[in-house]
């Protein structure tokens, strides 16, 4: 059986694009039985951004409670929070020690944290200005993840691929140092898959403030479909590309296929406005998203439920990461 791991980090809340990009893919793994799957919330990875105790414990349990929404199943994988397995820590200051300084010099977030600062004239003893060591070391802690649960396989995004690089690199110096102790982990770079756009036709992200929330509330969805996606001036009548359309885009990722068939020949040959094309997207999306908004609010007012589900996932993940953090502990001479 593969061990795979991956995780999330809890940093606002979810939309579309998650859905397509994250979600979906995470519920398909988790139908194939020939892998055994770890999935978490890096809540100490988002600590280096979010200095707010209340938010961070909440986005943590809407990430949660919005995968258990999506018929996630606790039972067919481990679902765990990163702060409840305190092993990772301890591996995590282990590998400090087998870490490159120059590597993590190396790192995308961090240089660009430093060019960000030098495009202001920050330079020499000013250009790590706002950069905390906790996102300066966070290939490190990301590199302890995988290896305190022994993962072999590491599905993540294209801008993950560096970290990915850094896991092999720091687990290999450990093992050159003290002996094969961790396996190195191969990173699955999932293709880019479809991407979202968001209601300004641009890819659908936090950063650009154009996202429609997984769990808008059905009024808030309406008005963000109906009101806010942007298009063209083109009347009713004209023919449109519906490649173009921010409204087909997100109509062919929640319709059945005839349906989305039929927007997708209304635009071709004319006839179909985008305020019925709306309409229908809304109708989909709706169709989709009811049944879990409904099941997500219902699970954030239970709290215990939530509780006992992440208390049973560390349990699950400590009792990998416990044997991993002795063998590592030997390794070193710390036994
Ligand atoms: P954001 O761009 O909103 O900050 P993240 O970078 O936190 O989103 O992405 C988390 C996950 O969601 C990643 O797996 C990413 O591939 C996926 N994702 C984010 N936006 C989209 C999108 N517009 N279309 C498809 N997948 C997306
Ligand atoms: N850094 C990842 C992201 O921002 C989240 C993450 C933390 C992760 N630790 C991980 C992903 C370990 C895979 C494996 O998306």
């Amino acid at each position: 059986m593969t061990r795979v791991l991956t995780g999330i980090k809890p940093t606002g809340d979810l939309h579309l694009g998650n859905y397509v990009g994250a979600i979906q893919h995470i519920l398909r793994m988790a139908e194939d039985t020939s892998q055994e799957i770890f999935f978490f919330v890096a809540d100490y990875h988002a600590l280096n951004t979010v200095k707010d105790a209340k938010q961070l414990r909440e986005s943590t349990k809407r990430i949660i409670a919005a995968y258990l929404a999506f018929g996630l199943d606790p039972e067919k994988i481990t679902l765990y929070r990163q702060s409840d397995v305190p092993e990772i820590f301890e591996i995590t200051t282990i590998l400090n020690a087998v870490t490159p300084k120059g590597l993590m010099n190396r790192a995308h977030a961090y240089k660009a944290a430093v060019d960000q600062n030098a495009a202001q004239g920050k330079v020499g003893e000013e250009a790590d200005i706002g950069v905390n060591m906790g996102l300066y070391n966070y290939p490190i802690l990301m590199t302890a993840d995988i290896l305190a649960l022994n993962a072999e396989l590491v599905p993540v995004g294209k801008d993950q691929a560096q970290h990915l690089e850094f896991a092999r690199d720091i687990g290999g110096r450990f093992n050159h140092a003290f002996g094969e102790t961790f396996k190195l982990p191969q990173g699955f770079i999932s293709e880019e898959g479809a991407v979202i756009p968001g209601l300004d036709g641009r890819k659908m992200s936090k950063s650009y403030d154009n996202t429609i929330p997984l769990f808008s509330t059905a009024s808030e969805l309406k008005k963000l479909v109906m009101k806010k996606i942007i298009t063209d001036t083109a009347p009713p009548e004209a023919k449109k590309d519906p490649e173009e359309s921010t409204i087909y885009q997100l109509y062919k990722v929640f319709a059945q296929p005839e349906q989305v068939a039929e927007m997708k020949a209304g635009f071709e040959q004319g006839g179909l406005g985008y305020g019925t094309a709306k309409k229908q997207l809304l109708e989909a999306l709706e169709n989709h998203l009811a049944g879990p908004r409904e099941k997500y609010e219902a699970l954030l007012q239970q709290p215990e439920v939530l509780d006992e589900i992440m208390r049973k996932g560390a349990e699950k993940a400590r009792a990998v990461a416990t044997p991993m953090l002795k063998k590592v502990r030997q390794a070193i001479g710390a036994d």
